[in-house]
C-alpha cells in the first residue's frame, strides 16, 4: 500500500515536498481557493491555501461536515460513496485547484471535479504527489492534471 504519512516524520522532506507542491501551482495563472480531499489531501491543502494566500476548502465523505452541504455520489471498486462540500464555501466563478496525496483509479479526483463544477466553479488543477500510472486514473478526468511523482 503506497503511504506518505512518514514524509510528515521528516520535517525537512515535507517542508521541501510542500515547496515543490507551491511552485508545481503556480503552473496554472490563477488559483483562487485551495480544495483538499479527505483524508490525505487536507495535509498538504491547508499549507498549499496558506502559502497562496488563498481559502483551503475540505471536501469529505458523507456526514462529516456540518451546516448546509452539496453531495455527489461516485463509483468504487465494490459500491458507491459519497462526497460533500460545504454550501456557499466556494464562490461561483473561483479558479480551484484540487489537491490529493495519492490518484489511483480517479474516482475520488473525478468526483471531487463534478462537486467543484456542481458550486459553478472552474476546477483549473488537479495535484496529486504520487500516481498509479498503470490504473489509468488520469482518463477519467477532463480537467488539467499534474502529479510529482509516478509509479506503473
Ligand atoms: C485514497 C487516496 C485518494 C484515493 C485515490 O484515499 O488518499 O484520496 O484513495 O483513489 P482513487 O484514485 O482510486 O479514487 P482513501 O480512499 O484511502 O481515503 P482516506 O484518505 O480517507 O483514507
Amino acid at each position: 500500500m503506497w503511504d506518505i504519512l512518514p514524509v510528515l516524520r521528516n520535517p525537512e522532506v515535507f517542508s521541501d515536498l510542500n515547496d515543490i507542491l507551491y511552485e508545481t501551482s503556480k503552473s496554472v495563472p490563477q488559483v483562487d481557493c485551495v480544495v483538499g480531499l479527505e483524508a490525505r489531501g487536507f495535509l498538504f491543502g491547508t499549507i498549499l491555501a496558506q502559502k497562496l494566500q488563498v481559502p483551503f476548502v475540505p471536501i469529505r465523505k458523507k456526514g462529516k461536515l456540518p451546516g448546509e452541504i452539496v453531495s455527489q455520489t461516485y463509483e468504487l471498486e465494490y459500491g458507491t460513496d459519497c462526497f460533500e462540500i460545504q454550501k456557499g464555501s466556494i464562490a461561483k466563478g473561483q479558479k480551484v485547484l484540487i489537491i490529493d496525496d495519492l490518484l489511483a483509479t480517479g474516482g475520488t479526483m473525478k468526483a471531487a471535479c463534478q462537486l467543484v463544477t456542481k458550486v459553478e466553479a472552474d476546477v483549473v488543477l488537479c495535484l496529486c504527489i504520487i500516481e498509479l500510472q498503470g490504473l489509468k486514473g488520469v482518463e477519467k478526468l477532463d480537467k488539467q492534471f499534474k502529479s510529482l511523482i509516478t509509479f506503473d
